[in-house]
């Protein structure tokens, strides 16, 4: 900018050259030669006072807008950080810190084939509602047709708690809530279809098969004139689906306090098509869980008309699938916590 007037353009050199020295910048506005121009144009006659006050005023607005400037330079100039990130990045590569070696984790197996298995099942038109780590004894047992003392009881010995409330033994613990919640589709005409994956519990002497902590999963359905060979068509269908060939079911009668009749299960073996190896114990067959039709006390513990509707329900560990489809050898290895034993799975 050019001033006219020799001596503004004598205070606005001296402003501009004191602007770059000095670290207060804004006292630049306050300057005493910039107040003493500013008031002597009061004095000045009229016919000079318009064009004196103009440059004055100029001068002013320039000085303001250099400040402003030099407070707050313009973005681009600035060079850019990236504030979430470990490190300053503007640093060159041999000055950035060396960190510390990383590699990305795996799934668990058991994680892994559970959602393998639930997939199948939604595509068969079963919803999925997750069991719970802690309950009650009227849920484990009460509600699923054990009176108190039965002797069946035992085979569900489990960890308790100082206020009564067990860690699960079996995903059966959630029946009567799943029945309950599926009362109101059986009057709409539509079939109770739930599966329960869960976290299960038993006071286990731990060995190779036997494990504290294991995973199950719990089926359910309920409808209109449902029967036993529904059930032995949907566990089949579920298993061929799962082991991608056809698979032939074996079912043969057993004892549960909240099925009636009540079954064990086995399926031809998948990994020698029942002619004999050391997956199956050279027998053709593996046992995989125990599966029945809901018994009618089961139904009406839940307000579910037994006489009207009936269902079946069924339930295995999940370990011993994923043990059988890998051939992992100890079931403590999947709590164990071994790298060795997960990155086989990455
Ligand atoms: N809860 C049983 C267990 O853990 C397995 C089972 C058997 C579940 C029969 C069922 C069933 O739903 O109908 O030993």
């Amino acid at each position: 900018m050019e001033y006219r007037h020799p001596e503004i353009a004598n205070v606005a050199k001296q402003l501009k050259a004191r602007l770059k020295q000095t670290q207060d910048k804004k006292a630049v506005l306050r300057a005493p030669e910039l107040l003493a121009l500013i008031e002597r144009i009061k004095t000045l006659p009229v016919g000079k006072r318009a064009t004196f006050g103009k440059e004055v005023n100029l001068l002013k607005a320039e000085l303001e807008k250099l400040v402003r400037e030099s407070l707050f330079p313009k973005p681009s100039t600035l060079t850019p950080i990236d504030v979430t990130a470990p490190f300053d990045t503007n640093l060159s590569a041999e000055d950035r810190p060396k960190l510390l070696p990383a590699e990305n984790g795996s799934r668990h197996p058991l994680m892994t084939e559970l959602e393998l298995i639930l997939d199948i099942f939604a595509r068969m038109g079963f919803t999925a509602v997750e069991s719970r780590e802690l309950d009650d004894d009227w849920h484990m047992f009460g509600s699923l047709n054990f009176p108190p003392g039965h002797p069946a009881r035992d085979d569900y010995d489990t960890f308790v708690t100082d206020e009564e409330l067990v860690a699960p033994a079996h995903t059966s613990t959630m029946q009567n809530r799943v029945l309950k919640a599926g009362k109101k589709q059986l009057d709409q005409g539509q079939p109770i279809a739930v599966v329960i994956p869960g976290r299960t519990f038993r006071n286990e002497d731990v060995d190779a098969s036997h494990e504290h902590t294991f995973y199950q999963l719990e089926g359910v359905y309920v409808a209109k004139g449902i029967h036993a060979g529904n059930l032995a068509a949907t566990i089949k269908a579920w298993l061929s689906n799962y082991y991608g060939r056809e698979i032939e079911i074996k079912i043969q009668p057993f004892y549960f306090p909240f099925t009636e009749p009540s079954f064990e299960f086995a399926a031809s073996c998948p990994f020698c098509d029942k002619k004999g190896c050391s997956v199956c114990k050279h027998s053709g067959w593996i046992e995989l869980g125990g599966c029945g039709m809901i018994h009618p006390n089961v139904l009406k513990e839940a307000g579910i008309d037994a006489v009207k509707y009936s269902g079946f329900a069924w339930g295995f560990g999940i370990d011993r699938l994923v043990m059988l489809k890998y051939g992992i050898e100890d079931i403590r290895h999947f709590h164990s916590g071994n790298l060795k034993f997960l990155r086989q799975f990455t």
